[in-house]
């Protein structure tokens, strides 16, 4: 009953479907965000959250480094940030994913310039850039997901 949940996507898809499967749920509520624009210009306050889980989004913007800028930007001091990401490139993933224009839209090079995806120790370092202390990576061989927690 303490707690407060927003489940935001840049999708009304994802949200209409997250409605229906939190249906029972009164302390979720759902916003459209788009990461790659200030969070603070899309009606979001400045540290207003404790926790922010970001699922396999922040490789799917341009910018990684911004994308984790504007999620801080929503972190209060000390907040956590959980993201999971496939952190191992997959020949699959381009043969289908890769048939979509989103897939290729990184522009962040040197991070990135032959593919999406960063590996647990590229995010490590992006993290910690963007002023994250990064607290636990899993990592394990043969696990092509990875979960990493940092604390702003
Ligand atoms: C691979 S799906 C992951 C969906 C969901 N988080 C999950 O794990 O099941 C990528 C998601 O990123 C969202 N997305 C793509 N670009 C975005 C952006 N600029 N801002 C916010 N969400 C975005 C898509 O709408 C999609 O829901």
């Amino acid at each position: 009953h303490a707690a407060e949940y927003v489940f935001t996507d840049i999708s009304a898809h994802f949200l209409h479907r997250a409605q229906e499967k939190f249906a029972d749920d009164a302390f979720v509520s759902y916003r459209t965000l788009d990461l790659e624009r200030a969070p603070l210009e899309q009606g979001f306050e400045a540290g207003e959250f404790d926790l922010v889980i970001a699922v396999n989004v922040v490789h799917a913007t341009a910018d990684i480094a911004r994308s984790l800028a504007h999620l801080s930007s929503c972190l209060a001091e000390g907040g956590m940030l959980v993201l999971r990401e496939v952190t191992e490139p997959q020949a699959w993933l381009d043969l289908s994913f890769g048939l979509t224009p989103g897939w290729w839209g990184f522009a962040d090079a040197p991070l990135r310039e032959h593919g999406p995806l960063l590996d647990p120790a590229q995010w490590e370092r992006v993290l910690r850039e963007q002023g994250f202390e990064p607290a636990l990576a899993t990592a394990e061989a043969g696990r092509t997901e990875s979960v990493m927690v940092a604390r702003r």
